[in-house]
């Protein structure tokens, strides 16, 4: 694996996904592979699971792991060449990604969408001239447009609390105070659609993702039709691909309530955290057994570990 920055980066999902369990069940067997390699990460924004999963990742197969916040640590970076950089822009990221390369043996990377400008945010700029300009491989802690790392673990929870072959998976729209970006439903769509899995989409009308990620996937614009028969259900908000980056006060009925889960066939509930109490979910359903949500961020710590081997060169 040269960089992991969507599932097109997996040749084999089953394959990965072995190792990513025989890795949970022997986190510290792979110890050698890390020996005297340097992880680098780079936050452009806040974290909680990623910063810690791929920390404690790292440091299980024996990598040493540094850490920064780039855009409070670090010189403003100037994407454009041939700039004339007399503005307030200090450093080229095309010398920063190499610099950086001089240092770590995989280099993490987190940035987040803009949501002002479309084209901009689905070109991934950002991570696209880091990856060009990097001379070690380049791993997605989520882009502007996806996060692999999570859709992984959710991969790896279902897997591990499927109780059919082809489970019915329903990735739901759920209300949220503030504009979100698509990161996590585009990723987590482009995962499931690699699995035998029955997967649907429910949102609201104007709030469809990018068709580049649903195609062939049944959209319902009926919350509780989708919910029939669902054995995962997976909340998350997004702000709208269409009119892109708006958000909406309605709709607040798509909150995932004890009701809600009802109509399904006693599914587990996932998110990806962080999550907004009683706004995206009521306390009865995460509080509840069905809540998969800390078995998925644990899984974080075991996706992260396993791309790490397979960018180190590990072959399974
Ligand atoms: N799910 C997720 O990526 O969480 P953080 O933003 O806290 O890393």
């Amino acid at each position: 694996m040269k960089n992991f920055i969507s599932l097109n980066d997996v040749n084999y999902l089953d394959q990965l996904k072995n190792l990513a369990l025989h890795v949970k069940q022997n986190p510290f067997a792979y110890k050698k592979y890390g020996k005297n390699k340097t992880l680098g990460l780079l936050f452009f924004n806040p974290s909680l699971r990623t910063r810690l999963s791929t920390q404690k990742a790292a440091f299980n197969i024996g990598m040493n792991v540094m850490v920064m916040n780039i855009d409070k640590d670090g010189w403003a970076l100037e994407m454009e060449d041939g700039t004339v950089m007399n503005q307030g822009k200090q450093e080229h990221i095309k010398e920063a990604a190499a610099v950086i390369s001089q240092y770590c043996d995989v280099i993490g990377v987190r940035t987040f969408a803009g949501l002002t400008n479309k084209e901009e945010d689905y070109s991934e700029t950002f991570l696209n001239k880091f990856m060009k300009h990097s001379l070690v491989p380049v791993v997605s802690l989520e882009s502007a447009t996806l996060h692999p790392l999570q859709s992984f673990a959710d991969y790896l929870t279902i897997e591990e609390h499927k109780k059919t072959n082809k489970p019915k998976v329903v990735l739901t729209w759920a209300p949220h105070p503030k504009a979100l970006p698509q990161a996590v439903p585009n990723s987590f769509a482009q995962w499931m659609r690699a699995t035998d899995y029955e997967f649907v989409i429910a949102n609201p009308k104007g709030f469809d993702l990018s068709e580049k990620f649903t195609e062939n996937v049944t959209v319902y614009h009926n919350q509780d039709e989708a919910l029939k028969n669902a054995d995962f259900v997976y909340a998350k908000n997004w702000s709208a691909y269409d009119t892109y980056g708006k958000t909406t006060a309605q709709f607040k009925h798509w909150k995932i309530t004890s009701e809600k889960m009802q109509l399904s066939n006693q599914a587990k509930f996932m998110h990806c955290l962080p999550i907004r109490r009683n706004v995206v979910v009521a306390d009865s359903v995460l509080d509840g057994d069905s809540s998969l949500v800390i078995q998925q961020a644990n899984n974080r710590t075991f996706a992260a570990q396993t791309v790490l081997l397979k960018l180190l060169g590990y072959e399974n």
